[in-house]
């Protein structure tokens, strides 16, 4: 019972001496481990701009969480402070995620912004979006000297944009009838989606990609460094036993060397000590945290990414991955989502806009599709996928809005498809009444 002329809240705390650094991308780290090679290639790309010469563009690219921006903005810090020293006209913008702008207008008057006085910023509409981009290159022509552009997110950059600025906006200065004169632009693109390098066209993907640095994921050992770092300024000393960072490193490096989700597996075991009343953060907290760190992301973009109906297909694709007999196949799915959309009192949208909701949810990197070629039936079909793991998915849905959606026994299939018998599991029985609401939706 709670005591209620006693307060609940507790005034200290014996785990965290600071979570801000643990928490997304809120933190710039004051050193970079295990980026010697691929800082040290940034360098030599931008080396130009320090004694005056013209900048190269460059492209970074690499999977989630590996040190892309941390690395950008420390080299940028360094360049900046070297120019100064040098008396050498550099103006940096960035860098500006492109997944925060959506439309050209907004994107390109953001930079405008950079150059001007908060009073004489550009309105949120009101001009064309040629206007502003002209605004943009007298800002540059301006300023003069260097104009490095840092666009993070750039396979995100809305899609009238992408012209503008991955082509025309990098050879400014050197058109005929040139826009840019007394400037020199360079540009530095930012990407984990290597599909993005792919689509480019040859022109922008030689414009674009004259300097390219690739980021791989780390290994264990380097993200034992990493997380330590973060450990020693969050926790208080000697709140961490021995097994929390080599676990939380191990796990994370499993799994897609990420950082993040390695400083959110030391926040959450932090949490689990605090909750237990524990003075110390153990191997068993840590282990709880690793257990539910999947479950939480996915839980998170049933609440943060997803809308309703993508949700719904993201589920009925789970199903159908999951249930025995059946291939994950478009029209399998829509029979799952319609059932499921009935379930939960959803009007089921027609087959064709259940494309749409997984093309979506494939850009978004949820599900992805493999192809198959039906051979000398002619024809292709698709069959479809998920990245996570079915289990942690089902586990996400049970703890969301969504919980509604499943059906009573997901957990026996989701066991025989776990221990690989989904193929050999008994079809439902025409007899057997029990075996007759598997997949039906109560
Ligand atoms: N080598 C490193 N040293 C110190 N901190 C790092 C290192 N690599 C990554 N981090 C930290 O990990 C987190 C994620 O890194 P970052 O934001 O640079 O990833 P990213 O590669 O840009 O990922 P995304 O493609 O998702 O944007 C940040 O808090 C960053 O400071
Ligand atoms: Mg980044």
């Amino acid at each position: 019972m709670v005591q209620t002329d006693e307060n609940p809240f507790d005034g200290t705390d014996e785990i965290f001496e600071a979570k801000q650094p643990l928490k997304k991308d809120s933190f710039d780290p004051e050193t970079i481990f295990h980026r010697d090679e691929e800082i040290s290639l940034y360098v030599n790309a931008l080396q130009d701009v320090v004694v005056g010469h013209d900048p190269n563009n460059v492209f970074v690219y690499g999977p989630t969480g590996v040190g892309k921006t941390a690395a950008t903005k420390w080299v940028r810090d360094k360049l900046l402070e070297k120019a100064e020293e040098q008396k050498v006209d550099l103006k940096i913008l960035g860098p500006v995620n492109c997944r925060n702008y959506k439309s050209s207008y907004r994107l390109v008057s953001r930079l405008v912004n950079e150059f001007r006085d908060p009073d004489d910023e550009l309105p949120k509409s009101g001009y064309s979006t040629d206007t502003v981009f002209e605004f943009l290159y007298e800002e540059i022509e301006g300023a003069g000297g260097n104009v490095l552009i840092i666009l993070d997110e750039i396979d995100n950059i809305p899609p009238d944009a992408r012209n503008d600025f991955l082509y025309d906006l990098p050879r400014a200065e050197a058109s005929e009838n040139a826009a840019i004169d007394e400037a020199c632009i360079g540009l530095i693109g930012i990407s984990n989606d290597l599909k993005f390098v792919d689509s480019l066209e040859p022109k922008v993907k030689s414009t674009l990609g004259e300097r390219e640095i690739k980021f791989g994921p780390y290994d264990a050992n380097e993200l034992r460094d990493i997380l330590g770092y973060y450990a020693d300024i969050s926790f208080h000393g000697g709140v961490l036993t021995d097994d929390v960072i080599p676990l939380a490193a191990a796990f994370t490096a499993q799994e897609r060397g990420d950082v993040r989700q390695g400083l959110k597996i030391l926040e959450k075991a932090g949490e689990y000590a605090r909750m237990d009343g524990s003075s110390t953060v153990t191997e068993e907290h840590t282990r709880r945290a690793t257990e539910t760190i999947e479950t939480d992301e996915i839980l998170d973009s049933f609440d943060n990414d997803l809308t309703r109906q993508q949700a719904l297909t993201y589920i009925a694709t789970t199903l159908a991955i999951i249930e025995p007999e059946h291939d994950a196949r478009t029209k399998r799915i829509y029979t799952l989502y319609s059932s499921i959309a009935d379930a939960i009192d959803s009007d089921p949208r027609s087959e064709r806009k259940l494309y749409e909701y997984l093309d979506q949810l494939s850009m978004q990197g949820f599900v992805r599709s493999e192809d198959h070629n039906q051979g000398r039936r002619g024809g292709r079909r698709f069959v479809y996928q998920v990245t996570d793991d079915p289990a942690d998915i089902v586990n996400a849905v049970v703890k969301s809005d969504y919980q509604e959606a499943l059906p009573n026994n997901v957990w026996t299939i989701l066991e025989h498809y776990k221990q690989d018998e989904a193929t050999s599991f008994e079809a439902p029985n025409p007899d057997d009444e029990a075996q007759q609401q598997i997949w039906k939706f109560t």
